[in-house]
């Protein structure tokens, strides 16, 4: 990705502060998704990621990883699944409880989308704590596929998550726009 098509990332990116809560700085993407030349360099970025890390499906994380993940797996021509928070799959599903700052949240995907061999790219928005990554990353080698990657737009460094997810990554890629 060229230094220009970052910078127009980032300035298509609103900090809002005090939300959801005081204290909190949100990184907010509707104006990127607004901007149809943002989005686009968005969706091509991670699509080279796609093809670079030889990935056979694209895996999105709800709820905004399902808006940049679902238009890159159609420019790689790839099968699209979601993984999403727990009760909303209505197939036979796999489960993962992680902790969250205050108790515990599920995310869930429907095993029979993945095959043996499939090499998935993980796409999301954020990464913060890395708890919502590193279980859906479990949730995908216990479906019996491999990881090509994780991709996320913006990595929010100091909350540690790129050490937690280590483990789960085993030797995969994380590439943070
Ligand atoms: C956000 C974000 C990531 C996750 C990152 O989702 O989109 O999926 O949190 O946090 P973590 O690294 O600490 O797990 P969230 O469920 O808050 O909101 P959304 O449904 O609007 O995407």
């Amino acid at each position: 990705m060229t230094a220009n098509v970052r910078e127009l990332l980032l300035s298509r990116i609103r900090d809002v502060s005090d939300y959801p809560k005081p204290g909190v700085m949100f990184k907010d993407i509707t104006p990127l998704l607004a901007d149809p030349a943002a989005f686009t360099a968005l969706t091509d970025a991670l699509a080279g990621l796609c093809v670079e890390h030889g990935a056979t499906k694209v895996v999105g994380l709800e709820a905004r990883g399902f808006i940049l993940a679902a238009p890159v797996a159609v420019r790689a021509g790839l099968g699209f699944i979601p993984v999403r928070k727990a009760g909303k799959l209505p197939g036979a599903t796999l489960s993962q409880a992680y902790e969250l700052e205050y108790g515990t949240a599920e995310v869930e995907i429907h095993a029979e989308d993945l095959d043996r061999g499939d090499r998935v790219m993980v796409i999301d928005d954020v990464l913060a704590t890395g708890g919502t990554a590193e279980a859906s990353l479990g949730l995908i080698r216990r479906a019996g596929a491999e990881v090509a990657g994780l991709a996320i737009l913006m990595e929010l460094g100091f909350l540690g998550g790129r050490a937690r997810l280590e483990p789960a990554l085993d030797g995969a890629p994380l590439e943070a726009l």
